[in-house]
């Protein structure tokens, strides 16, 4: 069926993976890309689709009420996939207020026109918001996150995820507004941006900076790979019931330093460095204040109910990411020089 279908933040890491697979799987659909082009937004992300028939982009801030109403006014949406957020949790710490804005003023701003827009007949209508594990809050040693795990969020940013989703569960209950919720471990793969673990400790090695590792390296994340994300919000999209909850993740629990380890071993082999170099880079730095310790998400329900699995292995998912930013260095340069100089010096400065 023949669709137009807002996703917002499709420039950003996430977003543009699943902007290409739907622009390329769903010649029928027309995906409008909301997006305002934030230090964490580049075009470049989906420069090989952008002159797709299917496919527009809308450049945009979704805190802007009056631009988001006149956009629903003028395409007729028939669905919303909400990813457009501010995303690190370093930078929640230091300036919680963006978060705050577009997090949840600009998510709420969404619901307001969808509902505006679709009240009368909800049929065939969908509010998709895209959210995170980090809504759970921290793990001790055993246990994993389910969709009935209460809410525990302990940073800005997973605060204003959190709020964010409750928000969404509030316009579904309250005015009966079609939605679903998808709640995501770790994600890695190419056209991540540097702030963020796995992208800046490649970018390091590379140029032979100090790998900065938070305490004693001993926080857990479950990676997936971002494809794989793509692909479980396609199949929520199209196969979720209304008003549920999914979590995704890829049952791939990794210690911060083994990781590391991982990285450094696959860059000694392809810079073609003595073994064991990399790791010298090494350096423990104090710690995120309030480091969440472990995550784990059980995605038992989307694999039973919606037959979706992780598709790669992390072995060679990793490999390949580390391919992929080792082959794309005008990418890497392009966003490494400028502004992300300057919160690279200040994030890093004191620790
Ligand atoms: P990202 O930071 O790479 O991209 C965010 C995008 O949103 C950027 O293109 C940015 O320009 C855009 N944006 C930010 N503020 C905006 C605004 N006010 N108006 C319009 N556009 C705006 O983030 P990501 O890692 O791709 O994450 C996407 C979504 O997935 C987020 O909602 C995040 O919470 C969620 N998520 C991320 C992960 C992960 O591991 N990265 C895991 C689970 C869930
Ligand atoms: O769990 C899903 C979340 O994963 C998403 O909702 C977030 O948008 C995404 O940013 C990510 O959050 P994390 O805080 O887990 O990701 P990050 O890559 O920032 O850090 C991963 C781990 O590595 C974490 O334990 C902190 C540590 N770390 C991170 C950086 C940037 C370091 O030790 N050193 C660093 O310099």
């Amino acid at each position: 069926m023949a669709k137009t279908i807002l996703i917002t933040g499709g420039a950003g890491f996430i977003g543009s993976h699943l902007v290409r697979l739907l622009v390329k799987q769903y010649a029928d659909y027309n995906i409008v890309n909301l997006d305002k082009l934030t230090y964490a937004g580049n075009l470049a992300n989906i420069a090989d689709i952008e002159n797709n028939s299917n496919y527009e982009f809308v450049k945009g801030d979704i805190v802007d009420t009056d631009f988001i109403n006149e956009l629903f006014k003028k395409y007729d949406f028939d669905s919303v996939i909400h990813l457009a957020a501010e995303s690190h949790v370093d930078r929640s710490i230091e300036s919680p207020m963006d978060f705050i804005m577009t997090n949840i003023v600009g998510t709420t701003n969404l619901l307001n026109a969808a509902k505006h827009t679709w009240e009368g007949s909800f049929k065939d209508k969908l509010f998709y918001h895209v959210s995170t594990d980090e809504v759970y809050g921290s793990l001790g040693a055993e246990g994993m996150f389910l969709e009935t795990t209460s809410y525990d969020p302990r940073s800005p940013y997973s605060a204003s995820k959190a709020s964010s989703d409750h928000i969404v569960r509030a316009y579904h209950h309250t005015y009966g507004l079609p939605i679903v919720i998808s709640n995501c471990s770790n994600n890695y793969g190419s056209h991540q941006f540097p702030e963020k673990l796995i992208p800046l400790f490649i970018n390091n090695i590379k140029n032979n900076l100090p790998l900065p590792v938070y305490g004693k390296g001993e926080n857990i994340r479950d990676w997936l790979w971002v494809n794989d994300h793509a692909r479980a919000i396609d199949v929520i999209f199209h196969k979720g019931k209304n008003g549920e909850t999914y979590n995704i993740g890829g049952h791939n629990e990794w210690t911060n330093i083994d990781l590391i380890k991982v990285i450094c071993s696959v860059m000694d082999e392809k810079l073609e460095r003595p073994e064991g170099e990399s790791e010298k880079l090494i350096t423990y730095v104090t710690d995120r204040a309030g480091h969440d310790m472990r995550y784990a998400i059980d995605a038992t329900k989307l694999q039973e109910e919606l037959g979706w699995v992780p598709s790669l292995q992390f072995e060679e998912g990793i490999r390949n990411t580390i391919e992929w930013y080792l082959s794309n260095e005008e990418w890497l340069t392009n966003i490494t020089s400028g502004d992300y100089k300057e919160y690279y010096d200040q994030q890093y400065k004191n620790r």
